[in-house]
């Protein structure tokens, strides 16, 4: 017993000994990032105002003295996230999702904390002289290769511009695309001639070495000779909108390999890319959806009809990095691949990439094996957007797809149907698509609703939980609770918290204790939002404070109030405390052993007495 008693005390301390080492080591990080001061970095905060700037992300209804919206942190249905004007912070009542108004840009656009502190320091005017340090050292890294695409991109542009562009451009007016496409797009030309590019690059005082890492020209024979003739030039853009290669796409018969892609480079690589994405960005934002497409066509002619808000993979092999840079965009996805056999296998594997990272996507399938642009081009705007509008969940298209094989007068047909729904049911998170997609089952199989019942993992997933919701029930641990409520708002409740609690038993509310302290200690004052700041990369602070200033207390407190809370707790510790002595007292067969343990216990006792 006394053993395990030293085992657990043990494991007690290596919890804050890692604590402290995790401290230790985000301040270490701080060091090396951009270092801002932290004055500078709250009279930013004040100066934004969180309603404001949630606002433009996420819906906000006024209602009392709080604002309520759909949480953007979980699968949220009704509005779970209250956002309060008076303390800067948003809070969701169901996932626990907490934060001021730096956590809510840097966790929803999924950005760094620096990038966010900018991006609320350019809304208010002051200059930071940061700006996107790592983004420019990056473009200083690689500039050459940047300067070859930007000069080979005008070269393309001039060339179909010129009268040597004149069949390229009657090919894209056959395809329907316009000028204003051609243009919006930089849509370019290469020329049939060996080396006219190389030349030109070579002229402007590019290396060699560069030329062949760019990928535009390649060393053969007869010296240096360009890699693309004769072909379409769509460049590809990175995320921040400079050029990092191109698809190149024949356009005479004849021509073998109809899409030609720039090799891979430090810039560019297939997997980690999306087309049009710099552009899509803020359509897709502003519109809360993301479509996702193959080609560069569809995405010219999705916004030929006003679609803007589309990326395409570049083909189908839909990789993670694709998921992440679309969780960076939005996480409402519609895959809009082409009807063939080969989009559907694209769209089963991105529904696998991003559902690994939390993103449930919706599906359009074309009919007639049709891509988009093909599609658009023969039905229109608002036959697309019906398609759009009707995107399946991930669960109705799986239903599609398990019903395309099966004969449903068969018996057995239909128990493997329903077995395999019955998997699918299982992987489903969201409480209520589960319960109408077991509904649904039930009818149209008119089988009994217990038997599927039966089959499905945790009925009691059935019910709606709301896990932060849950309150403490004793005592002590309402005590703590209010304490650190108070404690957020008041730095007469942290002196207090100084002077008269050396321990809190649970970790997580010790730890919060502990960081409120330590800041009013840093700053000499107290604030929910700054506090936020203070422990931003701490995830778990952060939720322990969502889950405290979420209690249902009164905002005034009195000092008795705050005097019972302390007495609670520190009964509680040394009742607790006794109980340890006594136990080991009566184990041990030490005689001093005993008499010093003893003595504490009186130690306790007397404390305890003075202070009731
Ligand atoms: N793709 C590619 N390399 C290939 C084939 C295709 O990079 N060898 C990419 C191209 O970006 C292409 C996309 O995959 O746009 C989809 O391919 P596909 O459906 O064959 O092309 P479409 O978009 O239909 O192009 P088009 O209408 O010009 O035939
Ligand atoms: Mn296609």
């Amino acid at each position: 017993m006394t053993s395990l008693k030293k085992f657990y005390k043990k494991i007690i301390k290596k919890k804050e000994i890692i604590n402290f080492c995790r401290i230790l080591l985000l301040e270490s990080f701080r060091d090396i990032m951009p270092k801002i001061d932290n004055s500078l970095i709250n009279d930013i905060r004040s100066r934004v105002d969180i309603v404001e700037v949630i606002s433009n992300y996420v819906k906000l209804e006024s209602r009392g003295k709080n604002y309520f919206g759909t949480c953007p942190f979980h699968d949220d249905h009704s509005p779970s996230m209250s956002v309060s004007k008076d303390k800067q912070i948003y809070t969701c009542f169901s996932c626990g999702a907490t934060g001021n108004v730096f956590k809510f840009i840097q966790d929803f656009e999924h950005i760094s904390f620096i990038e966010a502190v900018k991006q609320c320091a350019d809304m208010c005017g002051i200059d930071l002289k940061i700006s996107n340090t790592a983004t420019d050292n990056y473009i200083k890294k690689h500039k050459e290769l940047y300067d070859i695409y930007d000069t080979s991109q005008k070269f393309y542009q001039n060339n179909i511009n010129s009268a040597l562009g004149k069949n390229a451009k009657e090919y894209l007016y056959s395809r329907k695309i316009t000028d204003e496409q051609i243009k919006k797009f930089d849509i370019g030309l290469s020329l049939n001639e060996q080396d006219m590019l190389t030349k030109l690059l070579i002229k402007k005082g590019f290396h060699e070495k560069d030329l062949i890492k760019s990928g535009l020209v390649n060393d053969g024979n007869n010296g240096l000779y360009d890699v693309y003739n004769n072909r379409i030039m769509f460049p590809l853009h990175d995320t921040n909108g400079y050029v990092i290669g191109y698809n190149g796409r024949a356009y005479q018969t004849g021509t073998t390999n109809k899409y030609v892609n720039s090799k891979e480079t430090e810039l560019f690589k297939k997997r980690d890319y999306l087309y049009n994405y710099h552009r899509a960005k803020q359509p897709a934002r502003d519109k809360k959806q993301i479509i996702v497409m193959e080609g560069p066509m569809d995405v010219i002619r999705a916004s030929s009809i006003g679609i803007d808000n589309v990326v395409a993979t570049l083909g189908t092999s839909f990789s993670p990095s694709h998921a992440n840079l679309i969780k960076r965009i939005c996480s409402n996805v519609i895959l809009c691949f082409d009807g063939d056999d080969a989009g559907l296998k694209g769209t089963k594997l991105a529904i696998t990439e991003l559902q690994n990272i939390g993103i449930n996507p919706k599906i359009v399938r074309l009919p007639n094996n049709q891509d988009p642009d093909e599609y658009i081009k023969e039905n229109g705007k608002e036959k697309f957007e019906q398609y759009i509008l009707n995107a399946y969940n991930v669960m109705e298209f799986k239903e599609i797809l398990l019903k395309q094989n099966i004969n449903l007068n068969s018996a057995l047909d239909m128990s493997k149907y329903v077995k395999s729904m019955i998997d699918e049911i299982n992987k489903i998170d969201d409480d209520i698509l589960k319960e109408l997609t077991i509904n649904k089952l039930c009818d149209e199989t008119k089988i009994n609703k217990e038997v599927i019942l039966d089959k499905i993992k945790g009925k009691k997933a059935m019910e709606f939980a709301i896990p932060q919701k849950k309150l403490s029930s004793n005592k002590y641990e309402k005590s703590v609770e209010a304490l650190l409520f108070y404690m957020l708002r008041s730095k007469e409740v942290i002196e207090l918290y100084d002077k008269k609690i050396t321990h809190i038993a649970n970790d997580e509310y010790r730890h919060l204790g502990f960081q409120i302290s330590a800041f009013y200690k840093q700053n000499g004052y107290i604030d929910i939002a700054d506090f936020i700041t203070s422990v931003n990369d701490d995830e778990e602070t952060v939720k322990t404070v969502g889950k405290i200033v979420s209690l249902d207390l009164k905002e005034n407190y009195t000092l008795q109030q705050i005097e019972d809370y302390l007495h609670n707790i520190r009964e509680y510790n040394d009742v607790k405390k006794m109980d340890e002595y006594k136990i080991e007292l009566s184990m041990s067969n030490n005689l001093d052993e005993k008499l010093a343990l003893a003595n504490k216990l009186i130690e306790y006792k007397l404390r305890s007495e003075e202070n009731d």
